[in-house]
């Protein structure tokens, strides 16, 4: 175990390195990528760069840095809705030869076992374990001290790894702070790098950060043009956590792939929807886990790091803000009774 210790503190470390990074003016010291919409930098370490990737065209992979000095790919590959375990590995396999080093799976997704495969044959094709960055929730029916370990254990295996990147409360129900006594001491005993939440609302986060010792490492929320989450952001920012978004394209609904207005900024650029979607969360320092099955899709969505939306075109997808949620308020007492039974007898 002490030597599995001290690999990780390696690991840690390496990954770690701009805790001392520059506080640039309007852009929280915490996030390490470039800011080049309003001409800022957050200020570069060697540490970053050192640790800067790139696809086999040669395209620069960012990442932000947690509160706590470990660094995410601010690009990543989210799993949900790939259900059938042949074509989850498959899709994971894909992403991987592509340049995605982030991966993002859950308990509630039910296909930890087929990312960790995955894992296991692209190790076995060469790639390092310290260059991927594996991400998965804790589900609301474990949400409680006792049953956080025992899920966690579970997790581990299913994934074939012996510790995890990032850990997160899937959603703000059952006792939460239980579970986060559970996954702090996971944390602090070298299992877990990170541990975060998830569809943390900013009330909510404030009562979180105040009555717990560890900050969550980063809140995933629902945010895409039609819910753009700056506010949340704010507060987020104000505690360090980092924001990451899911359903970057809402999943395609309100026919976001073929949005005039977003054709229209991707037209400019010789980029699409789905592109200028990515680069706009990606300059907002938001990390992003884009789903798709399709391996030309993984390459497209990638393929956001050598273009940059201006002030006019930000100000342009501003104002598409509805500030509403085109899935479900975790606000809603229907949605809260919905989310707390859906998953029973399974998980
Ligand atoms: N924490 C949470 O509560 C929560 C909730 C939802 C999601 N998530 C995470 O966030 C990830 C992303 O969210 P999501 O999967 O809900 O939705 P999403 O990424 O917004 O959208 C996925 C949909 O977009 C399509 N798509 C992807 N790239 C495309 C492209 N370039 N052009 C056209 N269509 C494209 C996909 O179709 P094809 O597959 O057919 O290409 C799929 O139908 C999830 O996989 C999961 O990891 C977390």
């Amino acid at each position: 175990m002490e030597s599995k210790r001290r690999n990780f503190m390696k690991n840690t470390a390496r990954f770690a390195g701009v805790m001392g990074m520059a506080s640039v003016a309007g852009l929280s010291p915490l996030f390490a990528s470039e800011n080049k919409a309003s001409g800022k930098s957050s200020g570069k370490s060697s540490g970053q760069d050192s640790l800067t990737k790139s696809n086999s065209k040669g395209e620069k992979m960012k990442f932000v840095t947690f509160n706590n000095g470990v660094k995410m790919p601010i690009l990543g590959f989210g799993v949900y809705q790939i259900e059938d375990l042949k074509e989850c590995q498959r899709c994971v396999e894909d992403a991987i030869s592509v340049g995605y080093r982030s991966i993002d799976t859950a308990q509630a997704y039910f296909n930890e076992e087929a990312v960790g495969a995955a894992i296991k044959s692209a190790i076995k094709g060469g790639v390092k374990r310290e260059d991927l960055f594996i991400t998965t929730k804790l589900w609301i029916s474990h949400m409680n001290e006792k049953d956080a370990f025992k899920a966690f254990d579970t997790q581990l295996k299913k994934l074939g790894l012996d510790y995890l990147d990032l850990y997160l409360i899937h959603q703000p129900f059952g006792d939460v702070y239980g579970a986060w006594r559970a996954m702090s001491k996971l944390y602090k005993e070298g299992k877990i790098r990170a541990i975060g939440v998830s569809n943390f609302y900013p009330d909510r986060i404030v009562d979180f950060c105040l009555n717990n010792e560890v900050i969550p490492a980063i809140n995933q929320i629902e945010t895409h043009p039609f819910l753009q989450q700056h506010e949340a952001q704010k507060i987020l920012n104000e505690y360090k956590i980092a924001t990451q978004s899911w359903a970057s394209f809402a999943e395609g609904r309100n026919d976001m792939f073929k949005n005039p207005t977003l054709s229209k900024i991707g037209a400019k650029y010789n980029k699409t929807v789905a592109q200028v979607i990515l680069r706009w969360l990606i300059q907002r320092d938001i990390v992003v886990i884009p789903k798709t099955t399709r391996k030309a899709r993984m390459e497209e969505n990638f393929d956001v790091f050598d273009f940059t939306l201006d002030s006019s075109d930000m100000a342009t997808i501003r104002a598409m803000d509805t500030n509403k949620s085109l899935f479900l308020s975790h606000q809603d007492p229907e949605a809260v009774k919905w989310l707390i039974n859906a998953h029973k007898g399974k998980l």
